[in-house]
């Protein structure tokens, strides 16, 4: 099977979430391009985002194809398939790249306040949203979808998992204080 849960032939990975990884990779390649300290910034942030959003692609957001039809019970022994895809997740260090990822972003932020570029400010707390978003919900409903296959299906449960990647810190908030941000509520 692709890494895609395929109906009808078409890839069922919700546009909304592919979209988003897109504009963010748009937004972060034009504030690299700056020849300052941003983009230099941005350039490093970027190094860690795209290959990171690229493993999301692979073995996250496939399974949220899955979940119209698992909002109507429709469950079907084909969708298996996705438990593999599961396990990858688990194994993957996906979740803890979100740690290298504050980082990056904190030092963006830090060039950006320098040089009070607020749309660059806005940018960074759009991504700590985004990484937010799948600490608190994204990845824990990969579990979740997991574990309702294996127990609709009849497969045997996985391993006790480590405890969820709760990657969350301080450090996420900290970036949402940015004042000149919220006065300009501009967008990257
Ligand atoms: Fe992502
Ligand atoms: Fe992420």
């Amino acid at each position: 099977m692709k890494p895609e849960f395929q109906r009808n032939g078409k890839s069922s990975i919700p546009e909304a979430l592919r979209l988003d990884h897109a504009d963010l990779c748009a937004a972060l390649a034009g504030i690299a391009a700056d020849p300052g300290p941003i983009g230099a910034a941005a350039l490093r942030l970027a190094r860690l985002c795209v290959p990171h959003f690229e493993q999301e692609e692979h073995v996250v957001f496939p399974v949220f194809g899955l979940l119209r039809d698992l909002a109507t019970a429709d469950v079907r022994p084909e969708m298996a398939e996705l438990l593999p895809l599961i396990s990858e997740f688990h194994a993957s260090q996906v979740g803890r790249e979100h740690q290298m990822i504050v980082a990056a972003v904190q030092a963006l932020q830090q060039a950006a306040r320098a040089e009070d570029c607020s749309q660059v400010l806005a940018f960074t707390n759009r991504l700590q949203d985004h990484e937010r978003i799948e600490d608190e919900v994204i990845y824990p409903a990969v579990n979740l979808v997991g574990k309702y296959l294996r127990l609709s299906l009849g497969h045997p449960a996985r391993p006790r998992p480590p405890a969820p990647a709760r990657i969350w810190h301080p450090a996420y908030s900290a970036g949402r204080s940015c004042r000149a941000s919220r006065r300009n509520g501009g967008n990257a």
